[in-house]
């Protein structure tokens, strides 16, 4: 398609889309549009159920038996299981558990400690900040290790023999920027360094290759792209080979080899089941369970496909409908570097924000100046980012969004 895109152009879109049938399968609201299944993924039609299920007749009914009866103790694996698909990976190498920012603590540490001759872990500066900060309290606790932080285009350049860890954002939360994964782990690797990929704004919407990349290790939310709900357990990656040789610092009795044997040492069990700590959560478990299903024979080339022509048709749009309103691109425009949502920078961003909201459009704003728009390709429409485009145009028109009631900042931007 080119020149000036219309309505139709996008319902003709949707028309051919392989995977409309899906966005049924979501409650969506009726009137608005949403555009933050990035930061908390919409509730899968199925999921209210499957919880109710859960509580009422496991919990209720067969109380504890369910562990073994409704192999409750077997979720960490089996909804890895689910998603190890999703990343490139084998079930053997993915358990759903803890939240990232855990796992994100519990992998470093492991890295850390398995090359005791290499003190540096190295990030950007700008990562998302658990990430940061988790690295920050790994390092100190481990002491004499430090946390280096260099822009990413200059990291493959830094990496040396006194690293340990490369830790990079695969698909960065502001700019929506995807990096090279396969270049960066060969980079890593060429300097002896393993690296660790935090996942949250890739699974379920861009594609993943983790086994082919030859990663290491890897992290990543639950409740973005797989609608596990708020809060849903993470996931954490680890590659078969490394399995032996990694250790949790967190060694609690579900990662123990024979957690009823009541042993007093720990000997970790063989295999990703060493990277567990304590009892999984089930509930949150069985609404992830429930999300990652959404994705059960869905074509991923599809899903991919659909998540880059999304957030490209909102760049074009916004640059056919919102320009000269002082908005800054701070996404890649072209879509093989972009993940699937896109931010434009603007100085009043909060209450523009705010402003679409009460119109019914959905996004988020991520200080000190970024609208962002995330763009979930199970269930968007095209039409929903003609939708959002002509109703920020309004807002920017009519200046909607100058007014104090959209000022006031919320806890939860
Ligand atoms: C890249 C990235 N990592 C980690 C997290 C959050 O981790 P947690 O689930 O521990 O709060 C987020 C949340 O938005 C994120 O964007």
């Amino acid at each position: 398609m080119s020149g000036q895109l219309t309505l139709d152009d996008l319902r003709a879109l949707d028309e051919r889309d392989p995977l409309a049938s899906r966005r049924a399968r979501f409650r969506l609201p009726a009137d608005g549009v949403y555009l933050d299944g990035n930061s908390l993924g919409a509730l899968p039609r199925r999921t209210p159920a499957a919880v109710a299920d859960l509580v009422e007749n496991q919990w209720g009914r067969d109380l504890i038996s369910s562990w073994n009866g409704h192999d409750w103790i077997g979720m960490p694996q089996r909804l890895g299981g689910l998603i190890a698909p999703l990343i490139g990976a084998r079930a053997s190498e993915v358990i759903a558990c803890d939240t990232t920012s855990t796992n994100l603590f519990k992998l470093i540490c492991a890295a850390m400690t398995a090359q005791p001759g290499r003190p540096v872990v190295l990030s950007e500066p700008g990562n998302f900040p658990t990430n940061l900060y988790m690295a920050q309290g790994a390092v100190g606790l481990l002491g004499d290790r430090v946390l280096r932080t260099v822009p990413v285009d200059e990291i493959a350049g830094a990496i040396d023999e006194s690293t340990a860890l490369v830790m990079l954002t695969h698909v960065h939360y502001k700019s929506g920027r995807k990096l090279d994964m396969k270049a960066f782990t060969a980079a890593a690797h060429a300097k002896g360094a393993l690296i660790l990929w935090d996942l949250s704004h890739s699974a379920g919407a861009v594609p993943l290759w983790l086994d082919r990349n030859d990663v290491d290790l890897a992290v990543g939310c639950g409740y973005k792209y797989l609608n596990g709900g708020p809060g849903a357990p993470a996931f954490l990656f680890v590659a078969d080979r490394l399995q032996e040789r990694l250790h949790s610092p967190l060694p609690g009795w579900m990662g123990h080899d024979a957690p009823f044997a009541f042993e007093d040492e720990f000997r970790p069990s063989a295999g990703i089941l060493r990277f567990l700590c304590g009892t999984p959560s089930v509930i949150g478990m069985a609404a992830l369970e429930s999300g990652l299903k959404e994705f059960d024979d869905v074509d991923l080339d599809a899903l991919h496909a659909k998540a880059t022509a999304l957030g490209g048709l909102f760049i074009r749009l916004m640059d056919q409908r919102c320009d000269g309103f002082g908005f800054e691109l701070a996404s890649p425009r072209r879509g093989e570097s972009r993940g699937s949502h896109v931010s434009y920078a603007h100085p009043e961003a909060y209450p523009i924000c705010q402003a679409l909201i009460a119109r019914g459009v959905v996004g988020d704003f991520r200080a000190p100046d970024l609208l962002r728009m995330g763009f979930a390709p199970l269930y968007t429409s095209y039409a929903d980012v003609w939708v959002a485009v002509e109703t920020l145009h309004a807002v920017m028109h009519e200046r909607a969004w100058d007014s104090d009631m959209f000022r006031t900042r919320a806890r939860v931007t």
